[in-house]
């Protein structure tokens, strides 16, 4: 069997190892209701993708319509740096479309996806679990007679028996996958307990050392960044997530959040990622744009105010040193320089710092002048504007 193509091995906890980022924006992602996005506006997206440094682009589900087919073909013709998934379930037609979108690229991979939840098996796929693995077997092993790199997925692995989980696991490496995804299909885990499925994946499976171990986590209880994080505390070695954390229901890991994390927080998990983060925020805006599906102003790293600072208290803080109340800077993921947002809850330092940045030196009883009026017109005003600021000094100057 190839090794891995990114030459990442499962289970070693090592500094020198990278994290493959696997974007899903334009499979899951577009799953979203409401978010479909163009073929031009998919092979914006995958150049964008490619430049920031993102591993894997699962850039659709070729079987699932002519404009998927088109948009993987497309962007396996284009892109050269990243590899390029398109995703299958495990029926041999489905594999023969993907197998055919991929045709242009050397790095593409064939993703398989199929359920090991009892409940999955039961009511969704209506098979016995040992018809389930002779499925695996037959269409991992057509999966990788026609591409060296196949990704095997069990859909809802964090409801699903462990022992059969093992079991389906080694009967995907037998059959030639090279990565292994356990998806946590509904969002339901817990950090622990998703950390715990792959430590003991990675000690108990046979073959398990020749794969990478995978993360897909949905948001529906807003776990999916942290339980993406445990499975490689676990032994994962790929997190699959999505821009702006887009995906079906409450959505997938977001991107932006696991790799400011592991960069951020290298200390706690020691893994590197390729992205060029400066240029995650571009891809947030971009995604927002065409999918129509605004970034909340709170959101963590790329929202509008997540470097936007109100208080009097941490206003001061960040004009004597930024670290105060900033853990990474806003030019590291491509935001504009952090504000400090003139508001009533801002405090003298902040005014007198923003009255010299519009161009006024105030003697000290005119500067508790315009401070005063500030306070009462921010007490009014839901935003208080530079030009707001200007008009009332100017104002108070004039009257003496
Ligand atoms: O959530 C899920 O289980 C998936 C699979 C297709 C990987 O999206
Ligand atoms: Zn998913």
């Amino acid at each position: 069997m190839t090794p891995p193509s990114s030459g990442v091995s499962a289970g070693a906890f090592d500094k020198r190892d990278n994290v493959v980022i696997f974007d899903t924006t334009m499979r899951d992602g577009e799953q979203s209701p409401g978010a479909s996005m163009s073929h031009d506006e998919k092979l914006e997206l995958a150049k964008i993708l490619e430049e920031m440094g993102v591993d894997v682009i699962e850039a659709g589900f070729p079987i699932a319509s002519n404009g998927d087919f088109e948009a993987v073909r497309e962007i396996a013709k284009i892109v050269k740096n990243s590899t390029i998934a398109g995703l299958c379930r495990a029926h041999q037609v489905d594999i023969d479309r993907c197998a055919e979108a991929l045709k242009g690229t050397q790095r593409g991979r064939i993703h398989v996806v199929i359920a090991t939840s009892d409940l999955h098996m039961k009511h969704k796929l209506q098979m016995e679990p040992d018809a389930v693995i002779d499925v695996i077997a037959r269409s991992v092993g057509h999966a990788r007679n026609l591409r060296d790199d196949v990704e095997w997925s069990a859909e809802d692995a964090t409801r699903s028996d462990r022992q059969f989980l093992r079991r389906a696991i080694e009967t995907a490496i037998k059959a030639g996958a090279t990565t292994i995804n356990l998806p946590d299909t509904v969002g339901y885990t817990y950090p622990s307990e998703y950390a715990d499925l792959f430590s003991w994946m990675v000690n108990n499976v046979e073959g398990a050392d020749k794969v990478i171990f995978s993360t897909h986590c949905h948001n529906d209880l807003g776990l999916a960044v942290a339980n993406s994080l445990a499975g490689v505390q676990g032994g994962a070695r790929q997190i699959e997530c999505a821009i702006n954390g887009l995906g079906e229901r409450a959505g997938n890991a977001a991107l932006e959040e696991i790799v400011m994390a592991l960069k951020v927080r290298g200390d706690k998990l020691p893994f590197e990622t390729k992205i060029d983060t400066t240029h995650i925020t571009r891809a947030s805006r971009y995604v927002s744009a065409i999918t129509g599906f605004p970034v909340q102003y709170n959101k963590a790293i790329v929202g509008k105010n997540a470097f936007a600072h109100e208080s009097g208290i941490h206003q001061d803080g960040m004009l004597k040193n930024r670290e105060t109340y900033e853990i990474m800077t806003p030019e590291s993921v491509g935001q504009a320089p952090s504000s400090l947002v003139m508001g009533k809850h801002s405090g003298s330092h902040a005014f007198r710092a923003k009255l010299k940045d519009l161009g006024y030196e105030l003697g000290q009883n005119a500067l508790k002048e315009a401070f005063g009026r500030f306070k009462d017109l921010a007490d009014r005003k839901k935003h208080v504007y530079d030009d707001d600021i200007i008009a009332l000094v100017d104002d108070a100057l004039a009257r003496g």
